[in-house]
């Protein structure tokens, strides 16, 4: 059994109420469910982390190296400019997914860049709520592969 751990970075705390056309109805704790779901189901734990705040995610994405096998996360707008964030991604050895609700590559030209893109092991995106149990899926494939 390993433990998973997701983040959540700007503005995702506001899942639901924010833009629904663009993100939907579904709040954070919602699709978090769906990703715990999947984890639990395949004898993994999920840890949840939101943080508005880079540094937050950077410390939360260093401490993962003592106690998470993979990570999933959705940076919000960090993922179009977080060289922080990336850098210590690519601290992390285990297997690593970018998830987004939306498709950023369908949208404004500054969301066309992700900097954590280069160091992540792949990337899902433009399911919206599906999304959170196909990365967790994604995950727990790549750890029952390593072994
Ligand atoms: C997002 C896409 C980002 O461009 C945006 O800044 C977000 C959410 C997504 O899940 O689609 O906050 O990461």
């Amino acid at each position: 059994m390993a433990s998973i751990l997701l983040v959540s970075g700007p503005n995702l705390n506001l899942l639901g109420a924010r833009e629904p056309e663009i993100y939907g109805r579904d709040t954070l704790e919602e699709v978090v469910g769906d990703a715990r779901a999947v984890a639990e189901a395949n004898g993994h734990s999920l840890d949840h982390v939101q943080s508005n705040h880079e540094g937050d995610i950077v410390d939360a994405v260093q401490a993962a190296r003592e106690r998470h096998a993979a990570i999933v996360i959705n940076p919000g707008a960090f993922t179009h400019y977080s060289y922080a964030i990336a850098d210590a991604l690519a601290t992390f050895d285990g297997p690593k997914i970018e998830l987004h609700l939306s498709n950023p590559s369908a949208r404004e030209a500054w969301r066309r860049t992700s900097v954590v893109g280069p160091v992540v092991t792949g990337t899902v995106a433009g399911f919206g709520r599906h999304g959170y149990r196909l990365a967790l899926e994604a995950a727990v494939a790549l750890l029952k592969e390593a072994g």
